[in-house]
């Protein structure tokens, strides 16, 4: 018998084929759940989908090919989807580019660096265009992903001259930079969706194992430290999966909203300035513009 019961109910996965959002998947299809995994890779997601069925027995699983680096795939991916399903219970925002390699930015087709494309105006597109779906479903549940290491900067607000890295970049700062924005667009899309019965709450997520493979294309000394990283302090993605899965169905989380949640499910409090509500008014209007959506954003 499964912990949840997400029958009748529609979840979306964002990177479910791999690590955190495979065994999320996993999750919602052993809870009963119509379960989309979002997936960059047609081959990756497809094998990741007949995974998931196979040890749920739920056949009730679908793919939906995305990259949330390009707005294009996003709108196209909504289209499809809202052709395809006539709900949608709970959005779940997990996947994110931290491809250490990147040294220099890069530039999307739609002229906006990757990491910030992919971690943070990818979840916002999507999230808007599927608000009026989510809306429609209430109660429904949006999820957003951060990470622990924001802890390393505790000073760090949004740099609106820095979006495309134009000033400085580097991997890691342009990573944790993404991550900021979700959990200040988190936030204020839980006050934006005061009393409309769709919540959103943001998950801080610690070291957490990768699965094999996942770092192999790295150099040699980055894969060594790595794997040291991983013996030593990760969880398995399974354990932080639960976390994902109390925000996603638990009946006692139903209520909860604007709260940055660690993988022992308690709230956290998050940096000073993401606490800085004129940031978050700004955010959400660069990235209204960004996205193409300031004519329709209404949240
Ligand atoms: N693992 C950790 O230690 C850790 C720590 C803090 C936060 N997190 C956060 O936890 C979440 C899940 O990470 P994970 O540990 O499960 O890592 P993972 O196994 O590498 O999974 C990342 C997923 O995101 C997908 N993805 C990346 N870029 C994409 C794009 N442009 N379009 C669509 N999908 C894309 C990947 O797909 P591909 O297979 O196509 O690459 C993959 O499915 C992420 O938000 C990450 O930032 C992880």
């Amino acid at each position: 018998m499964a912990k949840y019961d997400l029958r009748g109910k529609v979840g979306i996965v964002t990177g479910a084929n791999a690590g955190i959002g495979k065994r999320v998947a996993l999750g919602m299809a052993q809870a009963g759940a119509t379960v989309v995994m979002a997936c960059r890779s047609a081959e990756r997601g497809e094998a990741a989908r007949q995974e998931v069925i196979a040890h749920s027995g739920n056949k009730d699983v679908h793919l939906l090919q995305v990259d949330l680096s390009s707005q294009a795939s996003i709108r196209a991916a909504v289209a499809e989807f809202e052709g395809r399903f006539a709900r949608l219970d709970v959005l779940i925002n997990n996947a994110a580019n931290f491809d250490q390699r990147l040294k220099a930015p890069v530039l999307t087709a739609e002229g906006i660096e990757t990491v910030f494309a992919t971690n943070h105006l990818g979840p916002f597109l999507l999230t808007n265009l599927l608000l009026p779906r989510l809306k429609a479903s209430a109660p429904a549940r949006v999820i957003n992903v951060a990470s622990k290491g924001l802890i390393t900067y505790p000073r760090l607000s949004i740099e609106f001259d820095n979006l495309n890295g134009q000033r400085k970049f580097s991997m890691q700062h342009a990573y944790y930079h993404s991550k900021l924005a979700q959990v200040m667009f988190t936030y204020d899309l839980a006050e934006r969706l005061a009393g409309s019965g769709v919540t959103a709450n943001i998950i801080r997520v610690p070291v957490v194992r990768l699965d094999e493979g996942r770092y192999d294309h790295v150099p040699g000394w980055m894969q060594a430290m790595y794997r040291l990283k991983m013996r030593l302090a990760a969880i398995a993605p399974e354990q932080m999966a639960e976390t994902y899965l109390y925000l996603a169905a638990a009946p006692e989380a139903a209520a909860l909203t604007g709260q940055y949640i660690d993988e022992n499910r308690q709230p956290v409090k998050s940096s000073g300035p993401s606490y800085d509500r004129a940031v978050w008014t700004r955010l959400w209007d660069v990235s209204a513009r960004l996205t193409g959506l300031e004519e329709t954003v209404t949240a």
